[in-house]
């Protein structure tokens, strides 16, 4: 037999294959990480919240997004019961922070993209004040000041009530950040707070780690503020290294034709390249499957060929480090080693 005729396990020809790696796109594996984050968030989420203001952060390509528009589809799913008899209803929310490309942050145009998601394509009838009863459509305040920004808050305030959000998901927080002026921050965050208390809808930061600079502008803020780290694989811990194993496996899984079972003895080093973020493995393994079908035949090279290169992976490694640096000291909660005596002895005692 000639040896042009074998397949090494590295190569598997294409033309017989019916995977395409467009099934990478928009799939939804439930790894630990999601799993961790979206329980906390699940447990923090309920009326009367003193958390007001719920930050994620985490680095480049983890998963943030994907996380966030997740939480809200669940929370749609787990409501559906109560929306088919108060269609007006619209338990959770997600709109993305705009980046103008000015100094900046539009207000405007946030509270407008709320607006958007809150006017929905609702059809039946909700008769609380602010929704048309005929229409389940939301009134907005009408004449010249009806675009102002106050009266765009306005409105917003009365949507988030009006439609009983429970939650308010606002992803690429850190724009809000990023393009207000450091005098106004405050102002403009106390907005965020404020609009949350007086509506009871919390809101859900999600973000990159820049976005953890909120809890140091103000005491008040501070203390209405929980934040969740929504942190990488780590290549020195077992679980971690199990985790982003079991997340090959599934990718693995979704084009068994292309890959067989030939991705999984590539985890080291995909966990090394990715930095152990699922959303950048997901890039590196959708770019291999692209190319190896270009390539006509799957081979380790395309695999090769698809990583993110060493400036790359330098950069963003620098950012994560920065992160965690920032992120982890401020994490650190205390608990004072608990006293044997009876607190009423201990008083005695003192006295
Ligand atoms: N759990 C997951 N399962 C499958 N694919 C995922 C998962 N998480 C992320 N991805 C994919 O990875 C890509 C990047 O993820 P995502 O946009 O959520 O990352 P991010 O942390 O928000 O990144 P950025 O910092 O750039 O905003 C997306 O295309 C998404 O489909
Ligand atoms: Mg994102």
């Amino acid at each position: 037999m000639s040896n042009s005729n074998n397949i090494t396990p590295a190569t598997s020809s294409l033309s017989s294959l019916p995977d395409s790696p467009e099934k990478l796109h928009g799939m939804h594996i439930k790894h630990t990480r999601i799993e961790q984050i979206m329980g906390e968030l699940e447990t923090l989420i309920y009326p009367e919240s003193q958390d007001s203001i719920l930050l994620v952060c985490g680095p480049s390509g983890v998963g943030k997004s994907t996380l966030a528009r997740h939480m809200v589809k669940q929370a749609l799913k787990n409501a559906s019961a109560q929306m088919d008899s108060d269609a007006g209803l619209i338990p959770a929310v997600y709109v993305e922070a705009p980046s103008s490309g000015e100094n900046d942050f539009s207000w405007r145009l946030f509270y407008q993209r709320i607006l958007h998601q809150l006017e929905g394509e609702l059809s039946m009838p909700k008769s609380d004040y602010g929704i048309d009863a005929s229409t389940g459509r939301m009134i907005r305040p009408r004449g010249a000041s009806g675009n102002s920004l106050a009266a765009l808050r306005t409105a917003v305030e009365r949507g988030l009530r009006a439609r009983g959000t429970r939650f308010l998901v606002i992803d690429e927080a850190a724009h809000i950040i990023r393009q207000t002026r450091r005098n106004r921050l405050e102002i403009q965050l106390d907005t965020l707070k404020s609009l949350a208390n007086e509506c009871g809808t919390q809101m859900i930061l999600v973000g990159s780690y820049d976005l953890y600079q909120l809890v140091s502008l103000s005491g008040q803020l501070a203390r209405r503020t929980h934040v969740l780290h929504f942190e990488r694989y780590r290549q020195d811990n077992e679980a971690d290294l199990r985790a982003f194993q079991a997340c090959v496996k599934k990718f693995q899984n979704t084009l068994p034709d292309l890959w067989g079972e030939q991705l999984e003895q590539h985890t080291a080093a995909l966990l090394e390249n990715t930095l152990g973020c699922v959303g950048t493995l997901s890039a590196v393994l959708t770019r291999a499957a692209m190319l190896a079908q270009q390539d006509k035949r799957w081979t380790v090279d395309a695999l090769r060929r698809a990583l993110l290169t060493e400036a790359q992976r330098k950069q963003i490694l620098e950012e994560i480090i920065d992160g965690e640096t920032a992120i982890n000291p401020g994490l650190t909660r205390t608990m004072p080693r608990a006293q044997n005596r009876p607190v009423g002895r201990q008083a005695r005692s003192v006295a």
